[in-house]
């Protein structure tokens, strides 16, 4: 089975980090969150991968190209106006002649996929639709379904008061060619808010799957933070992790100083410098190539690569994007730090 990806987002609620990379390419525990979902499903015997982009497109295609240093095969399709979610399905409709996957990108999750296929391919319904429960439903599309897993109703994004179940979709689907014929061509058109109304009240069949413990949409400063403190406390597992160390990874040719002082969980990258006396951690990831000064701390953050934390700084909660340097003794507490803004946001 072949997937693909929507990646062509601006990712707004995930600015300023989204003003310099799109979301697909913004990096989960020092990788691109796509590479990560990409080689997940690798390992699930999916290697024909179609990308759907449309913001900042190039940097995608630049870093995967064909995808063969990662054993896959890459195909870009670029709208030059974003299509919608939709219409990017549909311009897709060439790569597909039989049933597919749907995956947002900005999803970090242990779905298996493997059991999904499976589970589609049981109830002969047109489409499925992973969902997943959350405590406040409204950012999402929410879905109501019957007692044998088939979608009674689905609305995106719905008011407080219109909202009758915690399930939400999850952003990932597998869709016969079917629903591909009734996409209309030629405009925008939402999958959410459009599509999947439309088909049930054709009266086509969709079903839910509910398999998957981890799920996260990163898509806000405030959930990225999150996604990697679950990734650190091991609630959501990565493979070169070792859940059993204080330091759950450690890139090759890093340095830390004995006289540092690293409480864990931490994630470190390559070719990083860690001081005398630096506080790392807890539930920090340090980048490659970032040197992390004499007598600094760095708390509950997520530093990027080519990061520069001078002597005596202080980082709590924070993000921290590639080629940033923070000065000698400067403190930023709940702050997204870029190298574009002269003024850092507060989050
Ligand atoms: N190619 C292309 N063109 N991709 C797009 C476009 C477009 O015009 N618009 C959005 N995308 C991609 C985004 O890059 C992202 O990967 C995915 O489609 C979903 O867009 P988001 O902007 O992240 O949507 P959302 O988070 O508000 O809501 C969606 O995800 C929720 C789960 O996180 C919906 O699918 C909800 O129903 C769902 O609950
Ligand atoms: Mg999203």
């Amino acid at each position: 089975m072949k997937a693909l990806f929507l990646a062509g987002g601006m990712g707004t609620r995930l600015r300023p980090l989204t003003n310099q990379i799109p979301k697909p390419m913004v990096p989960v525990m020092v990788r691109p969150l796509l590479e990560r979902t990409m080689t997940k499903l690798k390992g699930y015997g999916i290697e024909q991968i179609v990308l759907s982009t449309c913001y900042q497109p190039q940097q995608i295609e630049e870093y995967f190209g064909d995808g063969g240093r990662l054993g896959l095969k890459i195909e870009y399709i670029r709208e030059d106006i974003p299509l919608g979610t939709g219409g990017a399905i549909k311009n897709t409709e060439k790569f597909f002649d039989g049933p597919f996957i749907v995956f947002n990108s900005d999803i970090l999750c242990d779905i298996n996929i493997e059991e999904l296929i499976r589970f589609h391919r049981s109830k002969s319904a047109v489409a499925t639709i992973a969902v997943t429960q959350v405590d406040n439903p409204s950012m999402y599309g929410v879905i109501e379904f019957d007692r044998d897993d088939y979608i009674v109703s689905f609305k995106e994004k719905p008011h407080p008061s219109e909202i009758t179940s915690n399930y939400i979709n999850a952003g990932i689907y597998v869709f016969e060619p079917d629903v591909l014929r009734e996409i209309p061509s030629g405009r925008a058109v939402s999958v959410e808010r459009e599509v999947f109304p439309s088909l049930l009240q054709k009266g086509y069949q969709i079903a839910v799957y509910k398999g998957g413990s981890y799920w996260m949409d990163i898509g806000t400063p405030a959930k990225y933070l999150q996604a990697h403190k679950d990734i650190l406390s091991g609630r959501c597992k990565i493979p070169e992790a070792d859940y059993t160390s204080n330091i759950i990874f450690t890139g090759k040719n890093s340095k830390i100083h004995p006289h540092a002082r690293i409480i864990g969980p931490v994630y470190i990258g390559e070719h990083a410098e860690i001081g005398a006396f630096a506080t790392i951690g807890p539930y920090t990831v340090i980048g490659n190539h970032c040197v992390i000064g004499r007598g600094s701390k760095v708390a509950g953050s997520i530093v990027w690569d080519k990061v520069t934390v001078d002597s005596g700084a202080r980082l709590i909660d924070t993000i921290v994007a590639d080629n940033c340097r923070i000065h000698r003794n400067m403190e930023f507490c709940k702050t997204v730090y870029t190298q574009q803004v002269s003024h850092p946001m507060a989050m």
